[in-house]
């Protein structure tokens, strides 16, 4: 009996070092992200892994599109009848390897291309959600790029409805709180912002904010100060991806032109003290991503990503997955990845999730009932 399971756990080990090499060569199969942590690495205490899983986490920078796993797009894409470039799933999965995030960005729109019906971006909505729910993400704000879709021939409409009747189906069947969040696509004008913000004007009630995404570099935030202010007054909060590529000086823009809520990314911030304080002081959050900093070599190594030098400047910071299924992971595996690479503490781990409850935008009586879980789960972590 005793060699038997001696055999499995070899087996299981084996698995998990095809996984690993295959992680290593940037071909992700992330239906295993449970078992890559602990069987390959092995250094993650088990307890701290639990406890990971259990407390109640919000997501609060995810791109819909970047949910796309490889196996749904090649469904999708048979049953719209379009043709790949990729032969294979595992062909696809060969491309994500990426220098930086124009390579990335290149690939995503590619995948995109294949969503047409209501039911495509459904189908990839509720997707997410199924996975999410198996990892104690009780609240998700996603982003959506319209551009991608508009600009080629699908109607706002088409795609919103989609979203927002998974969303819907996910909040019944698992009980998960939802926002949605539009983000207009930053290497296209401003005037192309300003159309998109007119075709969102009948689902206001739908969207709660405006975010700004895509190729960052020599497209700061200023060129879309006009439709900011627009969006603001129409009542749409706002984000702004800033310092993931760009320099901090973007992330002044989008607080000081932006007017934002929340920082994506925000990594480059250290790279001026000011600005630190001044994320501090206005209590505004940095929303990181881990192994997409990773994926896109915006960081060379995990062990050097800035979260914890900024908790320990009291910056805002929260954990989130960006494009999980082209960067190794969802959120549960950021988590497990950071708390690893930077020798987290179960406090630590209970300040981000905290974080990303309280910097999201539900309402006050739900954010204390997650809080209110997560100080309970560290009092039984510390008994
Ligand atoms: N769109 C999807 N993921 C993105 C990222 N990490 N940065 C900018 N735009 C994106
Ligand atoms: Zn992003």
């Amino acid at each position: 009996m005793k060699n038997a399971i001696n055999k499995l756990g070899n087996f299981i080990n084996e698995l998990g070092k095809i996984v690993f090499l295959n992680r290593e060569n940037s071909l992700i199969f992330s239906q295993f992200e449970v078992n890559l942590t602990g069987l390959n690495e092995n250094k993650m205490n088990k307890k701290l892994e639990n406890f990971i899983n259990e407390i109640p986490k919000a997501e609060l920078h995810l791109h819909i599109e970047g949910t796309f796993e490889p196996e749904l797009m090649f469904d999708i894409a048979s049953r719209n009848h379009i043709e790949l470039k990729y032969k294979s799933v595992g062909e696809l999965k060969q491309a994500y390897n990426f220098n930086n995030l124009q390579e990335f960005l290149d690939l995503y729109y590619e995948g995109a291309n294949v969503l047409i019906h209501e039911q495509d971006f459904y189908d990839l909505t509720f997707a997410y959600l199924e996975k999410i729910h198996k990892q104690n993400v009780v609240h998700t704000e996603i982003f959506f790029d319209p551009q991608t879709h508009t600009d080629r021939g699908r109607a706002f409409e088409t795609v919103i409805k989609g979203i927002k009747r998974a969303l819907e189906d996910g909040e019944k069947q698992f009980g998960i709180t939802y926002e949605i969040i539009m983000c207009f696509l930053r290497h296209l004008n401003e005037d192309e912002a300003f159309k998109t913000l007119e075709q969102a004007l009948p689902y206001k009630d739908w969207i709660i904010g405006v975010g700004l995404d895509s190729s960052e570099v020599g497209n700061p935030p200023s060129k879309f100060e006009k439709v900011f202010e627009k969006a603001r007054n129409e009542g749409f909060l706002t984000v702004a991806h800033a310092g993931e590529e760009g320099s901090s000086d973007y992330i002044w823009e989008a607080l000081n032109l932006l007017k934002v809520s929340r920082i994506d990314h925000g990594n480059r911030c250290l790279d001026d003290e000011k600005l630190v304080d001044k994320l501090v002081d206005l209590k505004i959050p940095l929303t990181m991503c881990p192994l997409s900093n990773l994926s896109l070599k915006v960081i060379n190594d995990l062990k050097k990503h800035p979260a914890k030098e900024l908790l320990d400047k009291n910056v805002i910071v929260t954990i989130n997955s960006d494009d999980p299924a082209y960067f190794g992971g969802y959120l549960r595996k950021n988590y497990f990845a950071l708390a690893e690479a930077l020798d987290l503490s179960a406090a630590d781990i209970s300040v981000l999730a905290s974080n990303s409850l309280e910097y999201s935008f539900l309402d006050s009586a739900k954010k204390l009932q997650h809080l209110d879980k997560i100080s309970d789960l560290l009092k039984k972590f510390n008994n």
